[in-house]
């Protein structure tokens, strides 16, 4: 979703901004644009659609040791040159990029801005034109930007340069995530640490609800009424290799390919010495107080919680619910007593989740969340936090972090159904270790994978993927998976369900993909693939050793059936990714999509 970068410092100011904007392409946008100062004045360069199309029109010649620079992923008004930020103010002094919605920006624009007209249909473009008349008002320009970001209400990451001040770049932040970083003689504004690791990793978290002053020498954090905040910087723990593709030709491949040696990390991460389970006490304890346990995520972290539950409940016996974030957030669910909130959270950012953590901080409840991303937003209000070790996720269509999350909740229940005193014949880091080796083999199938996908996929209108029990949950994100990257019309469904209606569907030649890798569903799930044979469905079945029949297109070797989610996806993902690819699909930009949603 919107990224936002800036500088202040001594360098060629707009590559830093072009290329820190590169590194945030696989949050999703639809435009792009930049800002750079120098004594010649403001110079804006704005484009829809990639970076490479700003790139083409930013004058090469213009020098600028500050500037702001942003990618937009529309939500008031269509992707377009016009829409896309900097935004001016009507005399040109400020120039301001904005991330977040401006939830009271009608009622702004009536009581302040009645004689101002806009140029764009964005909520942001109040943002800058009311600065410049708190300023026109006889305001300091640093007081005109607390006064305005007190006055909004909503998301907002907020980065302002001013024409008459090319010493300063004024930055604001509420709920919308935003970081700055710090050189020698340089400073760096930036929605995620990835975008300026290029120049710096010293970096300095932002609470919401403050500002800082950003000069070449310094940044004064302060809160909006002005009070100095001391916040010493962290450096930023992420390898830059691991952000770049390699020889890969997308990132999801290499992502699909990572999946091995991130369980190996998990493992490595979650074992002590005497080859027990290493989990904060903390946790612990709160794991053993509740009474039930509330799972909230969105998109591919929704599935990861569903194979969660059932994980949890299995081994060690507590019930779970999971919920979808958005809706959570307006249609809560009667509590337990004792509940415990786990946050499920790729990025650690998605606004619907936050909503939730902040709701239920409030009425008191403890909160836990898994997620990939040290010190974000999610992690840093939660009470307690579980790393997933994935290193950074950038494809679109989540992978590894799926995977991540199933071995990290599989590791929690162990770890509670132990502490439970719950006796077990399942021990997570061989069976982990046992589940790394056989993604392994599922990854060395590519070509095949490649096949079936071509055969079943290439010209598919829609398509079915169908399972019981822990297979459902696995179809429903190889379904999700497959839309999102070739955006093909696909659906999860319970093998039983289908006939109640979707069987309606089937027509021949389209194609349905079984999961079967649990034994007390196999013969049914079997059933309901001769259903859709018989209605001319092509059908494609990936089994588990043990449970295969002959003729089974894809078969993942045997591992423990609590574990075979982390397995039989991968297939999943494979056929999605070469059906995107061969239908001429951008594989890591899908269309509409953003990786880190941080809008409601
Ligand atoms: C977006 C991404 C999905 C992701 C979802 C939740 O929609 O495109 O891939 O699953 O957000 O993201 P999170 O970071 O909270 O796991």
């Amino acid at each position: 979703m919107c990224g936002i970068v800036g500088y202040i410092g001594h360098e060629d100011t707009k590559e830093i901004l072009l290329r820190g904007l590169e590194k945030l392409e696989y949050r999703g946008y639809d435009s792009a644009g930049i800002a750079v100062l120098n004594d010649n004045g403001v110079h804006v360069y704005k484009e829809k659609g990639r970076i490479e199309a700003l790139r083409a029109i930013v004058d090469e010649n213009v020098e600028a040791t500050v500037g702001i620079g942003h990618t937009r992923w529309a939500t008031h008004g269509a992707p377009s040159r016009t829409n896309a930020h900097p935004h001016q103010s009507t005399t040109g002094r400020f120039t301001l990029v904005h991330n977040g919605v401006i939830e009271n920006y009608e009622e702004l624009k009536q009581e302040h801005l009645a004689n101002v007209s806009f140029n764009s249909d964005t909520d942001t473009e109040i943002i800058v034109h009311l600065i410049e008349t708190f300023v026109n008002e006889g305001q300091s320009v640093e007081t005109a930007f607390s006064s305005t970001l007190k006055v909004l209400k909503g998301s907002y990451a907020i980065a302002l340069v001013d024409k008459k001040n090319k010493e300063t770049v004024y930055v604001g932040k509420n709920k919308s995530p935003l970081l700055v970083g710090m050189g020698n003689g340089f400073n760096v504004v930036a929605s995620d640490a990835m975008a300026m690791l290029q120049v710096t990793d010293r970096f300095v978290e932002l609470m919401d609800e403050e500002m800082v002053i950003v000069t070449r020498d310094a940044l004064t954090i302060k809160t909006l009424d002005g009070e100095k905040v001391e916040r010493e910087p962290y450096t930023a723990e992420i390898d830059a290799s691991d952000i770049e593709k390699g020889t890969y030709p997308h990132y999801m491949l290499k992502e699909i390919d990572e999946q091995p040696l991130v369980m190996r990390n998990i493992i490595t991460e979650y074992q002590e010495e005497n080859g027990k389970l290493k989990l904060d006490q903390d946790i612990r304890n709160a794991m053993q107080e509740a009474d039930r346990i509330y799972v909230i995520a969105a998109g591919t972290s929704y599935h990861a919680g569903l194979v969660g539950k059932q994980l949890i409940e299995t081994i060690a016996k507590i019930p779970v619910e999971v919920h979808v974030a958005s809706e959570f957030l307006y249609n809560m669910p009667l509590l337990s007593e004792n509940p415990l909130f786990v946050f499920i959270s790729q990025s650690g950012e998605t606004a619907d989740s936050r909503g939730v953590l902040v709701n239920v901080k409030k009425l008191g409840y403890k909160a836990l969340t898994i997620t990939n991303v040290k010190g974000s937003t999610l992690s840093r209000e939660a009470d307690y936090t579980l790393l997933l070790h994935a290193g950074p996720e950038i494809a679109v269509a989540s992978t590894k972090a799926y995977t991540a999350q199933i071995a990290v909740l599989a590791i929690l229940a162990v770890d509670t159904a132990r502490t439970k005193g719950i006796e077990l014949d399942f021990d997570p880091i061989q069976e982990l270790s046992i589940a790394a080796n056989a993604i392994q083999v599922m990854i060395d199938e590519k070509d095949e994978i490649e096949t079936i996908a071509r055969d079943y996929l290439s010209v598919a209108r829609n398509a079915f993927f169908i399972g019981r029990a822990v297979d459902n949950y696995v179809g429903l994100e190889a379904a999700l998976k497959l839309k999102e990257i070739s955006y093909i019309q696909a659906e999860g469904f319970a093998g039983g369900e289908l006939k109640h209606g979707t069987i309606a569907l089937i027509e021949e030649g389209t194609p349905v993909i079984a999961l079967a890798t649990q034994e007390h569903v196999n013969g049914s799930i079997r059933s309901n693939l001769q259903e859709v044979a018989s209605r001319g469905a092509n059908t494609c079945v990936i089994s588990m050793e043990g449970l295969n029949n002959p003729n089974d297109q894809i078969v993942i070797p045997a591992v423990h059936p609590y574990l075979a989610p982390l397995v039989s996806v991968v297939p999943t993902q494979l056929l999605a990714y070469y059906a995107a690819l061969h239908r001429g699909c951008d594989v890591d930009k899908p269309r509409n999509l953003a990786k880190s949603v941080t809008v409601e």
